[in-house]
């Protein structure tokens, strides 16, 4: 039996690769801040599938969070067959008037828990010559957007990162796959204090969590570095940036993102 270590398990894209992954007969490592809900679902999953599925309560944007996850799964006797490096977080605003401490707590999760675990979990992958990365980045990796400048700066080095290791691992039997949804669900949004109008307007192309999960872990079946999953609108935000000028592309998230600035 293999066993997967997903961050941010208890809500959204997360716990609909706990829920597939566990219906897959994947043992199951749950991580997130919500204790309660980790625990609820651990047991859901258990009894529906007969896994195992353990959980670690860790807020990933604490500087020593990786350290501390690595070593309870150590501990605990786990060996980790697939990390998904899902939770992260963004905040919607004006940069200079947006709160300092918290765009660095963004990009303490958002990337340095997520290289941090990777560094971590890689080296016995290569060791045993086998294992998987899920990273999530988002269609927002293609663009820089204003007024979500931290998040779309955050999921462009997910997604430079994850191809640049996709490529150095592929010949010690480890995959990487860079995961690119487009909205999924409105609970993300509300969460980044998007005014309702936009949050509104994501519903429109939204994906199923459901299938973002099911692409990602076809992408990852075939060794493919990157997948972009659902509605096809998300693959016309992908690639129209490389064929406009940048500050287009810059422009016209801000006429997008501004226009609703409550
Ligand atoms: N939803 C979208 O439209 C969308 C689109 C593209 C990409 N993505 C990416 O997909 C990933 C998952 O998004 P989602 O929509 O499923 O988000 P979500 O529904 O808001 O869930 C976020 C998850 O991350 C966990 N989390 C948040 N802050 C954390 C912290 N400091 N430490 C540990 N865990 C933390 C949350 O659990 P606790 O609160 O219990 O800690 C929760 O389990 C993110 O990386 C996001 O950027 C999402």
């Amino acid at each position: 039996m293999t066993t997967a270590l997903i961050t941010g398990a208890s809500a959204g894209i997360g716990a609909a690769f706990a829920h597939e992954l566990a219906s897959r007969g994947t043992n199951l490592i749950l991580v997130a801040r919500s204790q309660d809900k980790l625990q609820d679902l651990a047991k859901l999953l258990q009894t529906q599938h007969q896994i195992q599925a353990d959980i670690i309560a860790q807020d990933l944007s604490v500087p020593n969070a990786a350290e501390m996850v690595f070593d309870t799964v150590q501990q605990r006797g786990h060996i980790v067959d697939l990390l998904i490096n899902n939770a992260g977080v963004g905040d919607y605003g004006d940069f200079a008037e947006s709160d300092r401490a918290f765009q660095l707590q963004i990009i303490q999760l958002n990337i340095l828990a997520l290289v941090d675990l990777t560094h971590r979990f890689l080296q016995p992958m290569r060791q045993r010559r086998s294992g998987s990365i899920i990273n999530l980045a988002s269609v927002a990796a293609f663009q820089s957007m204003p007024y979500f400048s931290i998040y779309s700066a955050t999921k462009a080095f997910v997604l430079s990162f994850s191809e640049a290791i996709w490529a150095e691992n592929r010949s010690y039997g480890v995959r990487v796959v860079a995961v690119c949804p487009g909205p999924v669900g409105r609970q993300f949004f509300q969460q980044a204090g998007f005014p309702k109008t936009l949050v509104d307007l994501s519903a429109i192309v939204e994906t199923p969590a459901k299938v973002v999960v099911r692409d990602a872990l076809n992408a990852l079946a075939k060794g493919e570095s990157i997948v972009i999953p659902g509605n096809p609108t998300n693959q016309v935000l992908a690639t129209l940036p490389r064929f406009v000028p940048r500050d287009w592309v810059a422009n016209f998230w801000q006429l997008i993102l501004r226009v609703q600035k409550s």
